[in-house]
């Protein structure tokens, strides 16, 4: 590791952020992670050293960028749940927002240039037309993709007036493991889909909420593009070299073009299960979209990006195995 040049990675304690960490070292990279631990898991930081930190201190992200020097930032921190943001937004705002306006100063006066960004298909809102491509129009229907706009929108802005070049990846929906199960998803609570059937196909939680039976889909159920997160960080890695050969800053939707519904998926997880999963069948969630699917040929041509671990069955696998071995 020693020699290895740095990159800072926000949020690396986390589910998304910890398997780029392992993609990052395995590239030769030192990733250093800043995170507060809030909602990440500090065993999950295997791959450099941890750095705690609140994104909102420009202060504190400025020490560390000087005493590691990082060639660039994959900025993962942040919060996630749509759920909890329609119930309490001011965290949003402060935490994605704010972050991001930290992480800006700071990165101007340490001189780091360039930044891959944690985005999110939530900043489409209801899609208009399907697959959703990179210029759909954003209007967000919920808090936590409103946050996600206002800080592409702020890298943007600072762009004009300092040297930064930036890669915003809105992600679909990310699922799977690490297949050598030395990480992967762990949120607490747990809201996600392929996790939260998991728990439930092993008898950790008593049923499985499913919001949403009467949308215009093909059973009823939301219809969503899954990504596995292996997948995703190499979309990252990519994007982090793009950057650093000087590609301008872009938007690029990280998904596969495929939908699935949510029933789709569950009989996936059923298989793994070899048995039904009981399922409680609840009313639509706020600020739930019936269909994200990405129209992903930006990125693919862009970063020479091919998912090759995302099909559904690979992607419910590997989280399965690694929720057994959590025991
Ligand atoms: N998981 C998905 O399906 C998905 C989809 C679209 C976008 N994203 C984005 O990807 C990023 C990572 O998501 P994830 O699923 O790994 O979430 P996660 O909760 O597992 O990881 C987020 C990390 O950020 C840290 N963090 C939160 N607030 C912080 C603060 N104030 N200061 C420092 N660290 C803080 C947490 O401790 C955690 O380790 C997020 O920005 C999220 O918006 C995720």
């Amino acid at each position: 590791m020693s020699g290895a040049e740095a990159i800072l990675v926000t949020g690396g304690a986390g589910y998304v952020g910890s398997h780029a960490c392992k993609s990052l070292a395995a590239a030769g990279y030192l990733p250093v992670t800043f995170d507060d631990l809030s909602r990440g898991h500090k065993e999950a930081v295997r791959w450099g050293p941890l750095e705690r930190g609140d994104i909102g201190d420009g202060a504190r992200l400025e020490a560390v960028m000087k005493q590691y020097n990082p060639l660039a930032v994959m900025h993962f921190a942040g919060l996630i749940e749509v759920g909890e943001s329609v119930v309490n937004p001011a965290i949003f705002y402060e935490t994605n927002v704010g972050g991001m306006l930290a992480l800006l100063g700071a990165m101007g006066r340490t001189g780091v240039r360039d930044l891959v960004f944690s985005s999110t298909c939530a900043v489409y809102g209801a899609a208009q037309s399907l697959p959703l491509r990179e210029d759909h129009p954003l209007l967000p229907i919920n808090p936590y993709g409103a946050t996600k706009l206002m800080a592409e929108r702020m890298m943007a802005d600072f762009a004009l007036g300092q040297d930064l070049q930036f890669a915003a990846l809105r992600y679909f929906n990310v699922a799977g493991a690490d297949p050598d199960g030395e990480t992967g998803e762990a949120h607490h609570p747990e809201t996600h889909l392929v996790p939260n059937l998991i728990l439930t196909g092993l008898g950790r939680r008593e049923s499985f909420d499913l919001f949403g039976t009467d949308f215009a889909t093909a059973d009823g159920t939301a219809v969503r593009d899954f990504i596995h997160v292996v997948d995703l960080v190499d979309a990252h890695i990519r994007a982090l070299d793009y950057l650093r050969e000087g590609g301008p800053s872009l938007a690029l939707n990280l998904g596969t073009g495929a939908g699935f519904t949510v029933r789709q998926v569950i009989s996936a997880v059923e298989a793994l299960a070899g048995g039904p999963i009981k399922v409680k069948e609840c009313g639509r969630r706020p600020g739930d979209a019936e269909e994200l699917v990405a129209d992903a040929q930006k990125a693919q041509a862009v970063l020479d990006w091919h998912p090759a671990m995302s099909d559904l069955k690979a992607i419910v696998e590997t989280a399965w195995r690694w929720h057994i071995a959590q025991g």
